[in-house]
């Protein structure tokens, strides 16, 4: 049976022993952020809980993050999957989309707020980077647009700024289908109805932030991740479905051919995102449940809930298509939370001849070139996922005039602050273009025996350990 709301999600993460609610009060314009951080910097990924402060100064409602990427078994729960079954889940539902079903009501119409009720800073929306943002950003918002040709709407999560009570500042990537919608709206010189939704069962903000292809709506992928239709209703002011179980809707619409500063914004690479002329919403009306739960995602300086999400799907791609799509014999394929999971690749193979270790490079370049400013592949006795052993074999299995190579003038991050001075736009060209460094960590030749005491020592010491420390 599919989560029917965020609210049964969290039931489902407290019995899990995933949810560590904190009692003390604390002020969103600061703490939030702190507390979180602390909490990714210090508990290992496998034991990481989301967090749900329910004592914000000044709010009634709560606060939650890291309920879908706190870590890779959070994660498998939101898809009610086990960590080995993540992969299989999202194939399946892909495969197998239902269309969301639309009903007449549901709880997020339990308060409809408009005219001068509108108030965006009711809700206790954190600032993330203090002294550096300059305003609360909601960092989990699903923002639903439509195709005005087909009527196809489409979701992603992009960064929303605080602006007035009755005013966000929406940014938006060039290659995300929310902008083609907007680019579509402004040909035509109309607004564009756009609706921002937070809080929701667990597969609708999992597909939100999941790269579909153009045309197929994230809530159709929803309903095959949850195996059932997710329930829509009607906005109050334009004819956007939304979660029927939503805790929060925002309503409003994109002014057309109109931009306005925003930002900067702290990023995923852990550093300040640059100020962007980005899209203005003006908010037509909002409507949420009672005692609405407000969710966020915690992005910026990784460890992140952002960079844990990112690292998951985008490895998935690439393992599908080195190993499934091309046959080659990878072992593992893992993007570096340090980088981002966008800037460190690290591949583990069994290298079948010659030349096959720059084959598995420039294919792992192609599912999204803009990823792995550093390409390593090692030999498959590495475990990649455990840098110790991974920067051993950089240090030992590489000549650098040899196994290293540069190809320059790829696709970037743009977000990467080594392309570019502070100052200079999210847009300029010279952040378009980037290097890439191949590292061939593999063994060329013959390599001595590796000096270890034998694998049955080893393992038998390691059965009686107890023995020899108590
Ligand atoms: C925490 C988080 C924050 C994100 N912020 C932004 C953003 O500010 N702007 C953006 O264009 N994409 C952002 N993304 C990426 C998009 O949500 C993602 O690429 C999504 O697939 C876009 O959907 P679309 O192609 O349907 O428009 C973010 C992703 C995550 C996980």
């Amino acid at each position: 049976m599919p989560y029917q709301d965020l609210r049964e999600y969290l039931d489902a993460l407290k019995k899990a022993g995933k949810l560590k609610i904190i009692e003390k009060e604390v002020d969103k314009d600061w703490e939030i952020a702190a507390v979180g951080r602390i909490a990714f910097q210090t508990i290992h990924e496998s034991e990481r809980p989301a967090l749900m402060f329910t004592n914000v100064k000044g709010h009634e409602s709560p606060v939650v993050f890291g309920i879908l990427g706190g870590s890779r078994s959070i994660y498998s729960l939101a898809l009610e999957t086990t960590p080995d079954g993540i992969q299989e889940k999202w194939a399946q539902a892909q495969k197998n989309p239902v269309p969301p079903r639309i009903v007449e009501t549901g709880p997020c119409k339990e308060n409809i707020l408009k005219g001068d009720d509108v108030d965006i800073f009711k809700f206790p929306v954190p600032t993330w980077t203090v002294g550096e943002d300059p305003a609360p950003y909601l960092t989990s918002p699903f923002v639903f647009t439509k195709d005005p040709e087909t009527g196809v709407q489409n979701v992603g999560v992009y960064r929303v700024m605080l602006k007035e009570r009755n005013k966000v500042g929406v940014w938006i990537n060039f290659v995300q289908h929310g902008r083609k919608h907007k680019e579509m709206w402004d040909a035509r010189n109309e607004p564009t109805p756009v609706a921002i939704v937070l809080g929701t069962d667990p597969s609708i903000g999992l597909c939100s932030v999941a790269r579909m292809i153009y045309g197929l709506d994230e809530l159709a992928a929803a309903g095959g991740l949850r195996g059932e239709p997710v329930d829509v209703v009607k906005c109050e002011t334009h004819d956007i479905y939304v979660p029927a179980t939503a805790e929060i809707v925002i309503e409003g619409y994109f002014r057309p051919n109109y931009l306005e500063e925003e930002g900067p914004f702290g990023e995923y690479p852990g550093y300040m995102g640059p100020t962007a002329m980005s899209y203005v919403m003006d908010i037509t009306c909002i409507t949420h449940r009672d005692n609405p739960i407000y969710q966020a995602f915690l992005s910026q300086m990784p460890p992140s809930e952002s960079s844990m999400i990112r690292s998951i799907g985008r490895e998935a791609a690439i393992y599908k298509h080195l190993v499934h799509d091309l046959k080659l014999p990878v072992k593992d394929v893992h993007l570096l939370e340090a980088g981002g999971a966008a800037a460190y690749l690290a591949i583990s193979m069994k290298k079948e001849h010659e030349g096959q270790v720059r084959q598995v490079m420039l294919a792992a370049w192609s599912v999204d070139p803009t990823l792995a400013k550093f390409c390593v592949v090692v030999d498959d006795d590495i475990d990649i996922r455990n840098q110790f052993m991974l920067n051993w074999a950089i240090s030992w299995r590489v000549q650098p005039h040899k196994d290293v190579f540069i190809i320059e003038d790829m696709p970037a991050v743009r977000l990467d602050p080594s392309q570019a001075a502070d100052e200079v736009a999210q847009l300029d060209n010279s952040r378009r273009t980037s290097s890439k460094m191949g590292i061939d960590a593999t063994q060329k030749h013959k390599f001595p025996a590796i000096a270890l005491p034998p694998k049955e020592h080893l393992e038998h010491v390691r059965k009686n350990w107890h023995e020899y420390w108590n």
